[in-house]
């Protein structure tokens, strides 16, 4: 059994279903999970994700005319989308904006696509903190790359992901998602620097060691405006310590310039900034531990950027801090090495590092007491770092 047969199976299977013809072409591109590095990636910091076993996959074949026929399944939608430009952002909205905003910024980087007709699954959940959108974008430009016949490099292609989702959604997102969607690599996380975007891929395969996701299955995020305004702080911090980024700034350049931040009476932008220069520090020191198999270390780390999220950047919630909690009460001896929130914050998923052989009790134990203390379900699952988007069938 391949890694995506059932979903490439339902995929092509639905594809048949409307188009009444085998597709020409199956791409997937997956979701991520962030060991450590949270709200660093627009601070020019450092992140350390990992591509997942989940992902979204497009089935597509050319046709004659200059649009995109696209089928969401997942949305029980479709939207007829423009190749060929001028296109206006304004003119697609929901879960369309994502794809339509990666056709419009790969044909900004001249891969220009044919008309097409298409069907789009996937298996990552959505707003769950793994990256939905970005593996929809970067399955789209890779569809594009596939049926134009150029591919370019997966850095720009990338950052033409992330471009759509500024321009076309409106979500000021920094690089990471789109990053690891397109260049993870199986068994390896990615320590990626998000200034110059060089990169270290950290072989993540011992075979006594598992990445345990938790879905809190709450999405606390009402009103969206928290992910612009930490941005908007983060902006501000640097431009008052006078520097370009957050990432310029030392743990002892904070401190020494605590003053400066410390507005009204309010120590809000100074909370905000420590958590960014200690977390660039934490994730380069996680990264290390993991070259060392130092999972001890690496498990510490997780646990400080967890309370860093909660208590200065203030982007958990009672639920997470919940499944953290639980995480740490099973502890070392119950086989939980670290455990963190991951993602974009204010409800989400949990990333841990568990024991295999403690892998079940830790997920009965988690979903139990979860349940216990807040009255809702928890999905659990384990995952290997999975490979960035590929191509599964070509003409
Ligand atoms: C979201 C964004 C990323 C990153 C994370 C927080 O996932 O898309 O760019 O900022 O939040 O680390």
């Amino acid at each position: 059994m391949g890694l995506y047969d059932s979903l490439q199976d339902e995929t092509i299977s639905e594809y048949k279903q409307i188009y009444g013809r085998e597709p020409e072409f199956l791409i997937q591109a997956p979701g991520r999970v962030n060991l450590i590095g949270e709200h660093t990636d627009y601070n020019d910091g450092f992140v350390f994700p990992l591509a997942i076993e989940r992902c979204t996959m497009i089935a597509a074949s050319r046709r004659s005319g200059k649009t995109g026929q696209v089928w969401a399944s997942l949305f029980g939608e479709s939207a007829e989308l423009a190749v060929s430009g001028p296109i206006d952002p304004k003119d697609s909205h929901g879960w369309s904006a994502y794809v339509q905003g990666a056709i419009a910024c790969m044909l900004e980087e001249g891969v220009e696509a044919p008309g097409f007709d298409a069907v789009i699954r996937a298996n990552v959940p959505l707003g769950g903190g793994l990256s939905s959108s970005a593996s929809l974008e970067v399955a789209t430009a890779t569809l594009m790359e596939a049926m134009s016949g150029t591919t370019i490099d997966p850095v720009k292609k990338a950052l033409a992901c992330q471009k759509a989702e500024h321009v076309f959604v409106g979500m000021p997102c920094g690089i990471m998602d789109q990053f690891i969607s397109a260049l993870g690599r199986r068994d390896h996380a990615l320590f990626l620097d998000c200034r110059d975007y060089s990169t270290r891929h950290v072989p993540l395969a011992d075979p006594n060691i598992v990445v345990l996701i938790t879905n809190s299955n709450v999405k606390h995020e009402l009103t969206g405006s928290e992910y612009p305004e930490r941005r908007a702080s983060c902006e501000k911090a640097a431009a008052l310590l006078g520097v370009a980024k957050l990432r310029d700034v030392s743990s002892d350049m904070l401190q020494a310039s605590r003053d400066v931040l410390l507005a009204g009476g309010s120590d809000l932008l100074y909370r905000r900034a420590r958590h960014v220069v200690e977390e660039d520090t934490r994730t380069q020191r996680t990264a290390d531990a993991l070259v060392n198999s130092d999972w001890t270390t690496a498990g510490q780390l997780m646990y400080a950027s967890h309370e860093s999220m909660k208590n200065d950047f203030e982007i958990s919630c009672p639920e997470i801090d919940a499944l953290v909690d639980i995480a740490q009460s099973i502890g070392l001896d119950g086989g939980v090495l670290g455990s963190r929130m991951t993602g974009g914050g204010f409800g989400g998923c949990t990333v841990s590092l568990v024991r295999l052989e403690a892998l079940d009790d830790v997920i009965s134990k988690m979903t139990r007491d979860y349940k216990e203390r807040t009255g809702i379900e928890a999905t659990a699952f384990a995952t290997r770092a999975a490979d960035g988007a590929g191509v599964l069938r070509l003409p």
